[in-house]
């Protein structure tokens, strides 16, 4: 799917639940995105882990290649790991459809937004809990998409960071409705009206769904609840 397609398909879709694969049964990749898009997710969150931005690993290109042969669903990759420009042509080549890398990653992510984009591919820029938001007002222009950790990054299963919110509402100010706003941790049925208050417009979830079994349920709950929660910004 080329860049303005993938762009647009989610704005249109917002509330946007994107189910995090980190917390799916890896042993059943194919039948998992199966279940998943008859739930009607619209997107899957891809988190790329490395073992060195992060303490953790997941998995690389050569698997998201894999899964492109399964799916036509789009993927949004959620590079965790150092040096994106060393392998950021692996997951464009892989087929991602949205590629988010961490402001903390990189002195300046100018050259790499611009790769992605060049590719057609949409480009995300991330930040963890600790960054302040000012550390990507510069490069604001240059993304389609801005996501704000909501925990450390590196594992599923941890507890929202409220901290999170005004985040979300400061950044949605700053880019209005062009671009997407995106949050990624300990989202669930106590915590996604916040966010969707707060103006984000994707919401990962892994365990709020994993943890479920109905995913159909699980997604259809936190629509609701995001689609239910007044907009504050
Ligand atoms: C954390 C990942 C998240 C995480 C979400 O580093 O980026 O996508 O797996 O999982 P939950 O919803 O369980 O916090
Ligand atoms: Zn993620």
């Amino acid at each position: 799917m080329n860049r303005s397609s993938v762009l647009e398909r989610l704005r249109a879709a917002a509330p946007v639940i994107a189910p995090s694969m980190l917390k799916c049964d890896f042993g059943n990749m194919h039948r998992e995105m199966q279940l998943l898009a008859d739930a009607d997710a619209a997107v899957f969150h891809l988190d790329v882990m490395d073992g060195h931005f992060v303490p953790n690993l997941s998995y690389g290109p050569m698997v998201i290649n894999s899964l492109r042969t399964m799916t036509d669903h789009p993927f949004d990759a959620h590079l965790m790991i150092s040096n994106p420009d060393r392998f950021l042509d692996d997951y464009i080549d892989a087929g991602c459809d949205l590629i988010t890398i961490h402001i903390e990653a990189v002195p300046d992510p100018t050259s790499l937004l611009q790769r992605i984009k060049s590719a057609d591919v949409g480009c995300g820029l991330a930040l963890n809990p600790g960054t302040p938001v000012s550390k990507l007002l510069p490069y604001l222009d240059d993304c389609d998409l801005v996501l704000v950790m909501s925990v450390e990054p590196g594992f599923g299963g941890q507890s929202f960071i409220p901290d999170a919110i005004p985040k979300i509402a400061q950044l949605r100010q700053l880019v209005g409705s062009e671009k997407l706003v995106s949050v990624d941790g300990g989202i669930g049925e106590a915590t996604i009206a916040r966010t969707a208050a707060a103006g984000a417009d994707i919401f990962v979830a892994g365990s709020a769904i994993f943890d479920a079994h109905d995913y159909r349920a699980a997604i259809r709950q936190l629509v609701e609840l995001a689609s239910g929660a007044a907009r504050t910004v």
